[in-house]
């Protein structure tokens, strides 16, 4: 239904995507996998026309419509609520715009092709659209008294519910969607993997998320090589496969080796000896071919993070008194008293999102307490990797080296070469640190993020959802980095592996204080007593 032909990408040297042959069946949903930078969401773009390939084409069968799940939050910002969902079907919007200018300026000639545009608007179920819209609003948890708000009048997660009710109204055939599940609670999460689950039509969504992914994919599409493999099946299934071939490959290659030892030792038996060389020569033409014969290892790599503090912070680490924070609609926080201790390696938890990212904001200065103080260790020095990082790549000018150059402490580590051994490390080679900061691809601006954070040397880490973006690989290194971390960290995420692995210390934020246990993430939530506690405080 959907097919590329002989698609090519190209970034100066760096090819993307090299004749990329394939085809979207009707009914399935695709699960588009690949390293950080792989060329997913250029894909996805290239797929939806938002962007030209160098080469190829990509074709939608005739009379299909193809909807895309937009990611910048604010682009629908002057519209009404119910409006932006309707936006959703361009065409039918398209007619319902031009019969409202028709009745602006109305005449018999005009009148005609109201009555013309008024058949299409009928065929397309436009009457009911508004009502169809609300219902899926209400579907979403937007209730009936915000459908009429402007969006710029609603809080991040709330907009998310919208744009997604947007691109799947009015049924497209093809959905598309990249990363869907970054900003979603997971109560969201359950609902849209439900949906999908569900849902007739192609989808193709590109997702780190593995309990996403298994729960929602007929299909996994591998992007590696330049290439693009489907493979049936959801992503556990790919992966398990895909970790057996490895294994077999790697035999086959340990045969290849043994091999080639056999065929050393050939040529070192028979090399002297005269009449059996020209035999030697052949053989040894057949060990450069198994040289380049070896398998093509995967192209995905794991990143150098390393944090390490420039001196151990004292005993004082952070003391937090009486905070408390509130929205217009809601609060947040409040009463919060807390004392860290060095070493603490705390999970801040909460059921609103938004509670942790302010917790955050407000000890990091970026936003102002409703009342309460806190107070740092005059020993700590602290660097934040905050959930938004947008900021930091609107200056489109900087290539990643005079990017990091900005966060160097020292003149060494203003050095080139300094510079771009950094970025090597954090998987930026060559070519790759001269590229421009705003072209950056979600997790390679987390990776600058984390590599500037690794710059400050700071003994307190903040992390607010420091996995989302993040493909399989960066994740298990930035987790490691973590675990090794001798300093204190203060850290959110919706992976639980990585919550686990890393806390020993659980702090959740309610609207009427906090729970603070000394235990693990599994611990905590294991334990009856908090248990009660948390049915208690969000009341
Ligand atoms: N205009 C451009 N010029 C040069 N390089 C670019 C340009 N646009 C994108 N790139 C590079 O192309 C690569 C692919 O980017 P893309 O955003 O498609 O990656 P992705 O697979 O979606 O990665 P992620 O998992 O991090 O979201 C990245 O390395 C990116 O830096
Ligand atoms: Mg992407």
């Amino acid at each position: 239904m959907l097919t590329v032909s002989n698609l090519s990408v190209q970034f100066g040297k760096r090819v993307l995507f090299d004749e990329v042959n394939t085809k979207f069946v009707q009914g399935n949903c695709y699960g588009i996998i690949g390293a950080n930078g792989a060329g997913k969401s250029t894909f996805l773009k290239i797929l939806s026309g938002k962007m030209d390939p160098t080469s190829g084409h990509v074709h939608l069968e005739l009379g299909k419509r193809m909807s895309v799940l937009t990611q910048d939050h604010y682009a629908f910002d002057n519209h009404p609520v119910l409006e932006t969902v309707v936006m959703g079907n361009k065409e039918l919007f398209k007619i319902k715009a031009e019969i409202d200018a028709l009745y602006a300026d109305y005449s018999d000639e005009n009148m005609e092709k109201i009555g013309e545009f008024q058949v299409q608007f009928e065929e397309m179920d436009g009457w009911n659209a508004e009502s169809n819209a609300a219902a899926m609003l209400s579907n979403l948890g937007i209730k009936e008294d915000l459908h009429y708000s402007s969006m710029s009048e609603l809080d991040g997660k709330q907009k998310v519910r919208i744009l997604l009710a947007q691109a799947l109204f009015g049924n497209p055939d093809v959905l598309i969607m990249d990363e869907p599940t970054n900003d979603l609670d997971f109560e969201t999460i359950a609902w849209l993997e439900n949906f999908l689950a569900n849902y007739d039509n192609t989808v193709i969504v590109v997702s780190h998320d593995r309990h996403f992914l298994d729960a929602v994919c007929t299909h996994i599409s591998d992007i590696d090589f330049g290439k693009i493999n489907h493979y049936s099946g959801n992503y556990t299934f790919w992966y398990e496969s895909s970790q057996l071939a490895a294994k077999q490959r790697a035999q086959r290659n340990k045969k290849a080796e043994d091999k080639k030892k056999e065929l050393e030792e050939f040529i070192r038996r028979f090399s002297a000896n005269v009449a059996k060389s020209k035999q030697a020569t052949s053989r040894k033409k057949m060990i450069e071919k198994l040289n380049v014969d070896e398998i093509k290892p995967s192209s995905r790599r794991y990143p150098a993070i390393i944090f390490k503090a420039e001196r151990e912070a004292g005993d004082q680490i952070l003391n937090v008194e009486g905070l408390s924070i509130a929205t217009e609609e809601e609060v947040l926080f409040k009463d919060i008293d807390i004392n860290l201790n060095r070493g603490d390696k705390v999970a801040f938890i909460s059921k609103n999102s938004k509670a942790v990212s302010a917790f955050y904001q407000i000890i990091t200065e970026n936003k102002k307490a409703n009342s309460g103080k806190f107070n740092w260790g005059v020993t700590t020095t602290q660097s934040y990797l905050p959930l938004d990082n947008s900021a930091y790549f609107q200056d489109g000018s900087l290539n990643l080296i005079d990017w990091l150059r900005q966060y160097a402490q020292t003149e060494e580590e203003r050095e080139e070469v300094f510079l771009r051994g950094f970025l090597g490390k954090m998987i930026f080679s060559g070519e790759e640190a001269l590229k421009k900061s705003n072209v950056l691809s979600g997790g390679e601006k987390v990776r600058c993020m984390l590599s500037r954070m690794m710059m400050k040397r700071a003994n307190i880490l903040l992390l607010d959802e420091p996995t989302n973006h993040l493909d399989l690989e960066s994740i298990q290194a930035l987790n490691n980095s973590l675990i090794n971390f001798k300093g204190t960290i203060l850290f959110t995420t919706h992976d639980h592996e990585f919550a686990q692995t890393v806390a020993n210390r659980i702090i959740e934020l309610t609207p009427n204080g906090i729970i603070d246990r000394y235990a693990s993430f599994d611990e905590y939530l294991a334990d009856p007593k908090v248990k009660e506690l948390r049915e208690r405080m969000y009341v």
